[in-house]
């Protein structure tokens, strides 16, 4: 990783005010904290990265009967186009193996075209769209749903 030392742990109640005000920066329709304390409350898979001991994103992610949905992944602006989305993409994948074996998926919007593009460079492939699925400036976005598929060890 380009000059980086990522680790993942679970996110605690310590870490949302950082987390919260990370939303805030990078977001123009952030989750409020409250429903970061939901998805916990919830047993979702909430994941912190770190450089070292700093906060670099984060996400979260939740089984659905044997679906692996992620729901949020965001990386803190100091952090972006270092890998790091990649990196945690691949660590909460990896880390929800016990939660869910089927295929994984998400929504993102459809302007969103550098998640779309991290998306698709990780194997994922656009399987539809969901009509008016986001907030927007005074309208509704569309939200491609994008799926992977993981290997079963046989
Ligand atoms: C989407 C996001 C998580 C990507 O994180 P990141 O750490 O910047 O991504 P990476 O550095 O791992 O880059 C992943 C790919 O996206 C590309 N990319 C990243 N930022 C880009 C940018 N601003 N413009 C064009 N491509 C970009 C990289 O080139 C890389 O592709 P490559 O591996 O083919 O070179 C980050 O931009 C983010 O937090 N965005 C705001 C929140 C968000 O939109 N989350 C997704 C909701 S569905």
């Amino acid at each position: 990783m380009r000059d980086l030392t990522l680790t993942a742990r679970p996110v605690t109640e310590a870490d949302l005010d950082w987390i919260a005000a990370c939303e805030q920066s990078v977001l123009r329709f952030p989750w409020r904290r409250s429903a970061f304390e939901a998805s916990m409350a919830a047993g979702h898979l909430c994941l912190l990265a770190l450089d070292g001991a700093v906060p670099a994103g984060y996400s979260v992610c939740m089984r659905v009967l044997d679906e692996l949905h992620i729901l949020n992944i965001v990386v803190a602006p100091d952090f972006q186009r270092r890998g790091v989305g990649g990196w945690l993409l691949d660590e909460t994948i990896s880390r929800a193996g016990d939660l869910a074996h089927g295929p994984v998926l998400l929504e993102v919007r459809v302007s969103n075209a550098v998640a779309r593009h991290l998306y698709l460079s990780k194997g994922f492939v656009e399987i539809g769209i969901r009509k008016d699925y986001y907030p927007s400036d005074g309208r509704r976005e569309d939200a491609v749903v994008m799926c992977k598929e993981r290997q079963v060890a046989v």
